[in-house]
């Protein structure tokens, strides 16, 4: 290993006191969590320790100017029982990429992968099988450097932590589309997993929640006229057999999920456009009966189809789940895709592997 970590294992695990049966989302971790130091460029200390609370000064730059990063990404079981990862090197490429944005280290991608496949060999047992559930692999990265004033940071840590997982959202999405407030312009950070893009959306879902919605469809700051993107989700829309969905123009994130779906709707036969779309566009296609289904695409949520888009005062109101073609389709496939139960000819899954914990002791 070019980046050596040592491991302590947990001497109490609380796996036993997990009900796999009724698994929310986010609510529980796993027994360990992976931490590493970076100091002026160079990553060190990294070890695999119980999760547990962390140490670290109050006056820690990222607590008060926000230089915190994260992915998501989830953890699945094939059939034999065997731990495998979704793309983990896509998830590698955005975690630099929002570390190049927001001026901080980058990961070397075999540190990042070896964190994964160790963390995730050692508490495999905390993957579960049911149909739905995963589990949630959430990397972040803030700043450390212990200095009140503000100027480019030289200190991080970066942390993996585990979260076994069920469904995010139980129902369609309602969703109303933002007239007011904005998640992100050009050439700010809206491409990037920065805390601070979920920060600034937390009063405005409130106020979503507030009026009956589940979610806020983000549009553009200038005239709030097109679609960008849900709160945690990438956004299709199925317009005349036609799947369109907003283009990467640096406002939004480019999702994993979003590009196995178009490639899975390639794969289908499906036309796919990748554009603006306006909101009145939608409206009237709604109105002439063409708009015919909706759905968000995430890690966290998989495909979620939405029920209601909220514009200028209106409620859309799509067709029930008895007629969804294309979201039950991709949802059923992508999942038995993660889960090894359809074949993967995308390439997509990678085995879990570990050069450290022996095959056969699993914490459990
Ligand atoms: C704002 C936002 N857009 C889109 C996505 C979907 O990205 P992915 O499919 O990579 O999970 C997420 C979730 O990570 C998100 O938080």
């Amino acid at each position: 290993m070019k980046y050596p970590f040592h491991i302590e294992r947990t001497e109490t695990s609380r796996l036993g006191t997990v009900n796999f049966k009724d698994l929310a989302f986010g609510k529980l971790y796993g027994d360990h969590m992976f931490v590493a130091e970076c100091k002026k460029g160079r990553w060190t200390d990294c070890k695999i320790t119980p999760y547990g609370n962390l140490y670290f000064s109050p006056a820690s730059s990222a607590l008060h100017y926000g230089q915190i990063i994260f992915e998501g990404m989830k953890a699945y079981k094939d059939p034999d029982g065997n731990p495998q990862l979704f793309r983990p090197e896509q998830n590698h490429k955005r975690f630099n990429a929002s570390a190049a944005r927001m001026g901080m280290s980058e990961i070397p991608q075999e540190l990042w992968l070896d964190a994964l496949h160790e963390l995730i060999s050692l508490d495999q047992e905390w993957i579960p099988e049911e149909e739905g559930c995963s589990l949630y692999v959430r990397p972040f990265m803030f700043a450390t450097d212990r200095f009140i004033g503000i100027r480019p940071t030289e200190f991080f840590k970066f942390i993996i932590i585990t979260s076994p997982a069920g469904f995010y959202y139980a129902k369609p999405v309602k969703v109303i589309a933002s007239d007011h407030y904005v998640r992100a312009f050009q050439g700010g950070v809206g491409f990037a997993k920065a805390a601070g893009n979920y920060g600034a959306t937390m009063l405005p879902l409130k106020e979503a929640q507030q009026q009956g919605f589940d979610q806020v469809l983000w549009t553009d700051g200038l005239e709030h006229k097109y679609a960008q993107e849900i709160g945690t989700m990438n956004v299709f829309f199925m317009i005349d057999g036609v799947a369109v969905t907003p283009e990467l123009d640096g406002t939004i994130l480019d999702g994993i999920t979003r590009d196995s779906v178009i490639q899975l709707l390639h794969s289908y036969g499906t036309p796919v456009e990748v554009r603006r779309i306006s909101l009145d566009e939608i409206a009237d296609a709604h109105k002439k009966g063409l708009f015919t289904e909706a759905f968000g695409t995430g890690t966290a949520a998989s495909i979620a189809p939405i029920s209601h888009v909220g514009y200028k005062g209106a409620v859309m109101q799509l067709p029930p789940a008895s007629a969804w073609e294309y979201s039950t389709r991709l949802k059923h496939d992508l999942e038995a895709i993660k889960t090894s139960r359809l074949p993967d000819p995308f390439g997509w899954v990678a085995k879990v592997k570990s050069k450290l914990v022996p095959e056969e002791a699993p914490i459990m």
